[in-house]
Formats: structure tokens, sequence, C-alpha cells
């Protein structure tokens, strides 16, 4: 693959992805993005300029997508409306972008014969109890239970249908929590290290019961290639690194990791609908493909998140006081 086009590519994950393609192979990359509240072009400073193109465009205009398409070897999709919070606020551009980008995006790959790869979420597949033994796996049934995720599982069946209908070349990975560098602050480890960082005690909604299953995004990233290279046509992966934790322990953890009193934190109001667990059996990612991952030791990377945070305070400080301003007004 010499051209790869990368939509979101100046978000969290897109953005780490395009890190890793370009430091690990000799693609040139082209990054589509829209440049929303959660895009930031900085978030790709470093990337060798004769290596790297920039779109600031819609993936819901089938226009700028079309001729991006055209010219691309394969595409990666990352542009998403990524947070649950916000699509309990206002669920339209949930529908916008997830749906109608990736339906945009599908009829491109289509008309062009393209390879594309579709990122998703575990939240697909709803909840887990706390002491349930089964974890998500690529037969888990879809049962989403937010705006969020309910656009995500139909961007899903949407890419299955095309592979099915049409015959479009594609994969689909379901990944759970990501953490790491260029995350926004309106997620909730960089929300509350860098509350930590302006004297704010951590706000952790309802008991802090909840578990997710944490994965550093160079990992997430590696996984991605790992597909693009060497995974099967119409099929689905999960990826996840056996990173199951409560939010309050999270908190905790981050607390004392910033030299604080782990007790040091606030309940706050739950989110409706809130997910109580994800966990994912990766599997199949590892015995098919190959794939393992490297950060398994998910203190010492959470400490060089708190680090990268500490030290890179102009790329989310003019983000911090609105988001924790509209998380005031919602209780939170
Ligand atoms: P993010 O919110 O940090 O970044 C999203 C990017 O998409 C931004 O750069 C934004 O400007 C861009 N974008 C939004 N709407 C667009 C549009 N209409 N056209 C072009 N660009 C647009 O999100 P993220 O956390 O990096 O998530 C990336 C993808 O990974 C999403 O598809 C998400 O569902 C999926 N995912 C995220 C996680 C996680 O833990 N963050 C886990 C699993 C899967
Ligand atoms: O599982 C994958 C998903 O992970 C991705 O598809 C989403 O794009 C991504 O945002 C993430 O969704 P979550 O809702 O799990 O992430 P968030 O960072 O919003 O919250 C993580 C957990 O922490 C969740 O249980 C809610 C809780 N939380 C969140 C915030 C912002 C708090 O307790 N306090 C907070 O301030």
């Amino acid at each position: 693959m010499k051209t790869l086009l990368v939509t979101g590519g100046a978000g969290f994950i897109g953005s780490n992805f395009v890190h890793y393609v370009v430091e690990n192979t000799d693609a040139h990359v082209t990054v589509l993005d829209k440049l929303t509240y959660a895009g930031n072009r900085a978030s790709l400073d470093g990337v060798p300029k004769e290596r790297l193109g920039f779109v600031h465009g819609d993936i819901a205009d089938p226009a700028v997508v079309n001729s991006l398409v055209a010219d691309a070897d394969a595409v990666v999709h990352f542009a998403a409306e990524s947070h649950n919070d916000n699509s309990l606020q206002d669920p339209r551009p949930f529908l916008d972008t997830n749906i109608m980008g990736t339906y945009t995006l599908l009829e491109a790959v289509r008309r062009h014969d393209k390879r594309f790869h579709h990122i998703s979420t575990d939240e697909v597949y709803g909840d887990l109890e706390l002491d349930d033994p089964q974890r998500f796996t690529e037969s888990t049934p879809y049962n989403p239970s937010s705006p969020y995720s309910s656009t995500k599982a139909g961007s899903d069946l949407l890419v299955r249908a095309w592979v099915r209908s049409f015959g479009v070349q594609a994969t689909i990975s379901n990944c759970s929590n990501n953490y790491g560098p260029y995350q926004h602050v309106e997620k909730f480890i960089p929300r509350q290290i860098t509350n930590v960082i302006d004297g704010i005690r951590p706000k952790l909604y309802g008991a802090g019961e909840n578990v997710r299953d944490w994965i550093h995004a160079n990992d997430h990233s590696s996984a991605v290639l790992t597909i693009l290279e060497r995974g099967q046509i119409g099929e689905t992966y999960l990826i996840g690194a056996d990173g199951e934790k409560n939010n309050k322990d999270v908190v905790e953890l981050i607390l004392t990791t910033m030299g604080e009193p782990a007790a040091g934190y606030d309940h706050v109001l739950d989110r409706p609908g809130h997910d109580l667990r994800y966990a994912i059996d990766s599997t199949r990612l590892r015995t098919e493909l190959g794939w393992t991952p490297k950060f398994s030791d998910f203190e010492s990377g959470l400490a060089s998140t708190v680090e990268w945070y500490r030290n890179n305070e102009a790329w989310w400080r003019p983000q911090k006081a609105a988001t924790e301003a509209k998380y005031v007004t919602q209780g939170q």
C-alpha cells in the first residue's frame, strides 16, 4: 500500500495511527479531517512533510471523498463523533458523521474498488455484568446503549452490507478504551490528569464501579496495521489488551501517580444509561494474525501519559476551560 487515506487523522487515535504508519512503513498518508472541536492539526506535528498530505474536509461530502479515494490505494476510517456524553446532549452530529459519513466513504470505495478498513468500538456489543465470565467476541450480538454506540453499530452494519451486496473489500475492527497522548480533555483519563494539574478534584461518575478494558493507542495502531496488511476481507477483528480496570481504581492510580492522596476525588452525577462493563476477547486477532500488544503494564503506560500532559500543556490548555464549564452545566 503506497498511499493511505486516513479519515479523522487529526483526532486522538487517528493521529497516533498516522505517526505509527510513517514510522513503520514506507506509505504516504493523506489525512481527511473536518477539524471539529476534537481534531487538532498539531497532533500531526513531527510527521515529515513529504510523507503527509492534509485535506480539511467532511467525510460526508461526496465530491471531496470521491477524488481522495480515487487517488488512494486503501482507506482507513477513524473519523467519527466519538464521545458518549456529547451524544446524550445532541445526537444529530453522530448520525451525520458516523452514519452518513461512513455511507459516503463506502460508496466511494465501491466506485473505485479500493481496500477499506473501518474502525469501530466494543460498545456496539452493549455491556456485561461485573461477574460475567464471558467477554465480547466477534460473534457477540449487537446491543448498543447510547446514541454514539448505536451510530457506530449502524456504521458497522453498513460496512457488512456493502461487503456482501457489492463486494467491497472491507475489514472491521472493534477496539476497547484507548489511552495515551493526544486524547481530548473531555475523555476520562485526560480529564482527571488535567484536573489534578489545575488543582481540581477528579470527577467519578456514580459509584465508579464501571469497568473499561484499557489499551494503549499505540497497540490499537499496530493492530489496525496488522489487519490492513493481513486481515481477511469481509471479517471483523476485536482488539483488546486484557486491561480491565474499574473507574475508581483508575482515578486513584492517577492521583497517586501524580503525588496526591488516593481519596482526593468527588463522586458526580452518573451518565444516563451508563454501560457497566466492557471486556474484549482478542484471541482471533492474536492467533490468526499473530498480533500481540506491547504496552502490557497499565501503571507505566499511565505514568508516561501523565508526563505527556504535564509536558504538553500548550496542546490541551485551549480546550480545558470550555470542556469543564460544559461538564459543570451537566452536573458532572
Ligand atoms: P476523536 O474524537 O479524538 O477524533 C475524531 C476525529 O474525527 C477528529 O479529528 C475530528 O475532527 C474528525 N472528524 C469528526 N467528524 C468528521 C467529519 N464529518 N469529517 C471528517 N473528519 C471528522 O476520536 P478517537 O477517540 O480518536 O476515535 C477515533 C475512532 O476510533 C472513532 O471511530 C471511534 O469510534 C473509534 N474508537 C475509539 C476508541 C477510544 O477509546 N477513543 C475506542 C475504540 C474505537
Ligand atoms: O469502549 C470504547 C469507547 O471508549 C470508544 O468507542 C469511545 O469513543 C470512547 O470515548 C470510550 O467511551 P467511554 O464512554 O467508555 O469513555 P469515557 O472516557 O467517556 O469514559 C470512560 C469511563 O469513565 C466511563 O465509565 C465513564 C467514566 N467517566 C468519564 C468521565 C469523562 C467518569 O467517571 N468521569 C468522567 O469525568
